[in-house]
C-alpha cells in the first residue's frame, strides 16, 4: 500500500493516499507498446557519476516510479545499461540535458541536483507518454534562486494557512517524526524548487530562538531533510534579537555591540548548520521591529546583517513589504501603493552584494488585480526576489478554485520599459537586465498537514505551477495546468477536457464575482474571507474605495491624485495616468469615476459591476457541471473533496454578488438594465 520513498506512513487512510501523492501518482502505463518500449529503455540503470545522497535520491525516485508504471525496477550498475546517468560540469550547474537513440536514453546534468531534476523531468515526460526517442532536450532553469515561503507558527499555526497547521511545528516543539518533510521535499524538487524558509516572516519571541542552541540542532536536522533533494534552508529573524535574547538594550544595526552580537550568532548559527542559505527579514512593516527605531534607513539595518553573514557565503533578503498601517481616510494623498517605491527606490545601489531586496509583484497585497509594483524596473543596481503568494489569501483561501499562473503570466509578461521597449518582469527578476548577484523569485506556501497538503485539492496545481513557470517562464498557462491533469488525475481525455475547462478561467471567474476593475479588498477584517465591502482595516475610520453617490475608485493620478501613477517609466505611466488609455481591469485602481463612466468594454461602470457578478456566479455552476461529469472516472474521495469545496465556493460567488450588487445599487440609485432581483 505505501510505497518505498514515501515516508509519511501514519495517519493517513487508504482513499486519502491519492490525494497525499499529489502529482506523483506514478499510474500504470495503459497502452501496451508504450509500456514495452520503457520497460526495454530503462531495463537498467548505468551510473556513471559519483554516488551521493542526491543522487541516491533521484535513483529511489526513478526504481520507484518504474516499478509503478511498468512494476519493474531497474538495477543499478557501473557496468552499463539501457538507461545512462552522468554529470558534466560543463553544463549549468542545474542545466541537464537528454540525448535518446532507438534503445536508451542519456541524461547528462550538470551536477547531482541537476540529475534530480532530469529524472523528475523525465518521469513527467513518460506520464505524458511522450515517445521516448523524442525526448532529447536541454534545460536548465531561467531564475536561480526558485524559493518557498513557509508563514508557520512554532505553536503550530500557519499564518493565512488554509491547509490544516504546520507539519514543521506543534506546540512550540519541532515535530519529531518529519516523514512528512521528506515527502514535501520531493515534490518541491520535483517541480525544481531549490530554497526555502520554514518560519514565518513574523518571527514573534519564541521563534526569535530558532537560531539559539535551543533549536539548532532540529534545524540543522530539517535542513538536512532539505538538501538531499538540493533545497537550501533559510530562517526568518527577528530585528529585534539583540533585544529578545541577546541581552542588550538596543537593535540598532550602527551600535558597536549589536554588529558584534550579529557577528557572533551568525558564526555560531552557522557552525552549527553549516548549509543555511541565510536570513529573511521582515523590518518595519506591520509593527515588525527594524531599522527605523534607532533613525537608520533599510540599507543600513540590511548591510549590518550582511556583513556578519558573508564569510559563511550567507545572504540577506529583506522584504519590501512596508507601508503605513492605519491610514485616515479624509487624507487622499498618502498612498499605501506608493509606499515600497518611496521607501526603497532613493536606496538603490546602497544595498551590498548578499543582499537581496524581496518585492511583492504588486503595490498592494496580493490582490485579484493588481498593477506590477513599480520597484521592479525601478531599482537599478540592487538584487532582487520578486514575491508571489501562492496560498490564496486574497483569493478565496484555497476553499474556490482559482488557478494563479494565469496571473502570474501577466506579472511576468509586464513590460517594465525599464531600459526602453520589452524590458520584461521575467527577464529583471532573472537578472538578465540589470547587473545583480543574486536574483529570482519567491512565493508563499500553501501546504499543511491536510492529508492532500493544500485543502483544496486544486490548489495543488497552483504549487506544482509555480516551480514549473519560474524554471521557465515561457511555458503557457494551458501546458502547465495539462501537464498536471495529466500526472494528477491520469491521461483519460474526457477527465482531462473538463478540469482544463474549470481551471482554465478560474482567475477571471473568481474576479468576476468579487472585487472589480483592480479596486480590490472588500474583504472582512482580519480574516480576509468573504464580502465586506468596507470592511479591510488598513484605512481608518473610512472606505480605500471611496465609493460615493457619486462615483468610486482611488485617484493616483498624477495632477490630481497620490501621484502613484508616476512611479512608472514613462510610457506605463502615461497609460495608466490617463482615464481614456488606462485599461478597463484596472480603472478604479487608478482613477476615481462616476458610475455612468463608459468602459473599454462599451459598459458603464456600474452595468460591468452588476453584469460580471451575475456572470461570475453562472460561471460557476458551469465549473460545478463540468466537474459532475468526472463522478466514477476520479477517485471517490477527491471526488467528493472537490465537489464539497466548489459547492462552497458557489455559495459563496452568490454571498458577493448580492453583497456587492445590492450595495452599488444602493450608493447609486442606479439599477441595472436587466432589472435582475436586488438582494
Ligand atoms: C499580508 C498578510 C499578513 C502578512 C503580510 C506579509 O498583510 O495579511 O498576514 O504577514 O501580508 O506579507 O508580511
Amino acid at each position: 500500500m505505501y510505497r518505498k520513498n514515501e515516508r509519511l506512513v501514519d495517519g493517513l487512510e487508504e482513499d486519502q493516499l491519492t490525494s497525499y501523492r499529489a502529482w506523483l501518482q506514478y499510474r500504470s502505463i495503459g497502452d501496451e507498446g508504450y509500456q514495452k518500449k520503457v520497460l526495454s529503455y530503462f531495463s537498467s540503470i548505468h551510473l556513471d557519476c559519483n554516488r551521493d545522497v542526491i543522487i541516491d535520491r533521484a535513483l529511489e525516485e526513478i526504481q520507484l516510479a518504474m516499478f509503478e508504471m511498468v512494476g519493474f525496477s531497474p538495477n543499478i550498475s557501473q557496468n552499463g545499461g539501457s538507461f545512462v546517468i552522468n554529470v558534466d560540469s560543463n553544463l549549468a550547474k542545474e542545466g541537464f540535458q537528454v540525448k535518446s537513440t532507438d534503445s536508451g536514453l542519456t541524461l547528462t546534468g550538470g551536477s547531482s541536483r541537476a540529475v534530480l531534476y532530469g529524472i523528475f523531468h523525465i518521469l513527467r515526460e513518460i506520464q505524458s507518454e511522450t515517445p521516448l526517442n523524442t525526448m532529447d532536450c536541454y534545460e536548465a532553469p531561467k531564475n536561480a534562486f526558485r524559493m518557498i515561503n513557509h508563514w508557520d507558527d512554532m505553536n503550530g499555526d500557519v499564518e493565512r494557512g488554509y491547509a490544516g497547521q504546520s507539519f514543521f511545528y506543534d506546540d512550540y516543539q519541532f515535530i519529531k517524526d518529519r516523514a512528512r518533510i521528506h515527502d514535501y521535499a520531493r515534490l518541491l524538487s520535483s517541480v525544481g524548487i531549490n530554497a526555502l524558509t520554514i518560519n514565518n516572516v513574523n518571527v514573534h519571541q519564541v521563534e526569535s530562538h530558532l537560531i539559539t542552541d535551543k533549536y539548532l540542532d532540529e534545524v540543522k536536522q530539517t535542513s538536512d531533510i532539505f538538501n538531499q533533494y538540493g533545497i537550501t534552508m533559510y530562517l526568518s529573524i527577528n530585528y529585534a534579537s539583540p533585544i529578545e535574547f541577546g541581552g542588550l538594550d538596543t537593535a540598532d544595526p550602527l551600535d558597536e555591540r549589536v554588529i558584534q552580537f550579529w557577528k557572533q550568532t551568525v558564526q555560531h548559527v552557522y557552525k552549527r548548520v553549516p548549509q543555511l542559505g541565510g536570513f529573511l527579514v521582515k523590518a518595519d512593516s506591520e509593527n515588525r521591529p527594524g531599522p527605523f527605531t534607532y533613525d537608520r534607513n533599510h540599507a543600513e539595518g540590511a548591510n549590518m546583517l550582511a556583513d556578519a553573514l558573508a564569510p559563511f557565503g550567507g545572504i540577506v533578503i529583506w522584504r519590501c513589504f512596508v507601508y503605513n498601517c492605519k491610514q485616515d481616510w479624509r487624507d487622499r494623498k498618502t498612498d499605501r501603493a506608493r509606499a515600497a517605491y518611496d521607501h526603497f527606490m532613493p536606496l538603490d545601489g546602497q544595498f551590498k552584494d548578499n543582499v537581496v531586496l524581496q518585492i511583492k509583484n504588486g503595490p498592494m497585497d496580493f490582490q485579484v488585480r493588481e498593477p506590477v509594483s513599480p520597484l521592479i524596473g525601478g531599482l537599478e543596481k540592487t538584487n532582487q526576489f520578486l514575491e508571489f503568494q501562492i496560498a490564496q489569501e486574497y483569493l478565496g483561501q484555497q476553499r474556490h478554485l482559482v488557478y494563479l499562473i494565469p496571473q502570474w503570466k501577466e506579472v511576468l509578461a509586464f513590460d517594465t520599459q525599464a531600459k526602453g521597449e520589452g524590458t520584461q518582469v521575467k527577464d529583471i527578476v532573472s537578472g538578465d537586465v540589470f547587473d545583480q548577484s543574486i536574483s529570482g523569485i519567491v512565493a508563499v506556501s500553501n501546504v499543511g498537514n491536510d492529508y492532500n497538503w493544500t485543502g483544496h485539492t486544486m490548489a495543488q496545481l497552483n504549487l506544482y505551477g509555480y516551480g514549473r513557470l519560474i524554471w521557465n517562464p515561457d511555458l503557457s498557462a494551458e501546458a502547465i495546468a495539462l501537464e498536471w491533469t495529466k500526472q494528477t488525475f491520469g491521461r483519460d481525455h474526457h477527465v482531462v477536457d473538463h478540469i482544463m475547462q474549470m481551471v482554465m478561467p478560474s482567475w477571471e471567474i473568481y474576479e468576476n464575482y468579487t472585487s472589480p476593475l483592480g479596486i480590490g479588498w472588500m474583504v472582512n477584517v482580519s480574516h480576509h474571507y468573504g464580502p465586506n465591502i468596507d470592511g479591510y482595516e488598513y484605512m481608518a475610520w473610512g472606505t480605500y474605495h471611496f465609493a460615493d453617490r457619486d462615483g468610486i475608485g482611488v485617484d493616483r493620478t498624477i495632477e490630481t491624485g497620490t501621484g502613484y501613477a508616476g512611479q512608472y517609466h514613462p510610457v506605463n505611466r502615461d497609460v495608466y495616468n490617463a482615464l481614456e488609455s488606462c485599461p478597463d481591469e484596472l480603472l478604479l485602481f487608478f482613477h476615481h469615476v462616476p458610475y455612468t463612466h463608459q468602459l473599454k468594454s462599451g459598459k458603464t461602470v456600474i452595468q460591468h459591476i452588476y453584469d460580471t457578478h451575475f456572470k461570475g456566479v453562472e460561471q460557476v455552476e458551469a465549473m460545478i457541471d463540468d466537474w459532475q461529469q468526472l463522478k466514477n472516472k476520479v477517485d471517490e474521495r477527491r471526488f467528493k473533496d472537490v465537489s464539497e469545496r466548489l459547492d462552497h465556493q458557489l455559495y459563496m460567488a452568490k454571498e458577493w454578488r448580492d453583497i456587492i450588487n445590492t450595495y452599488f445599487y444602493r450608493k447609486s440609485g442606479i439599477d441595472d438594465q436587466h432589472k435582475r432581483t436586488i438582494y
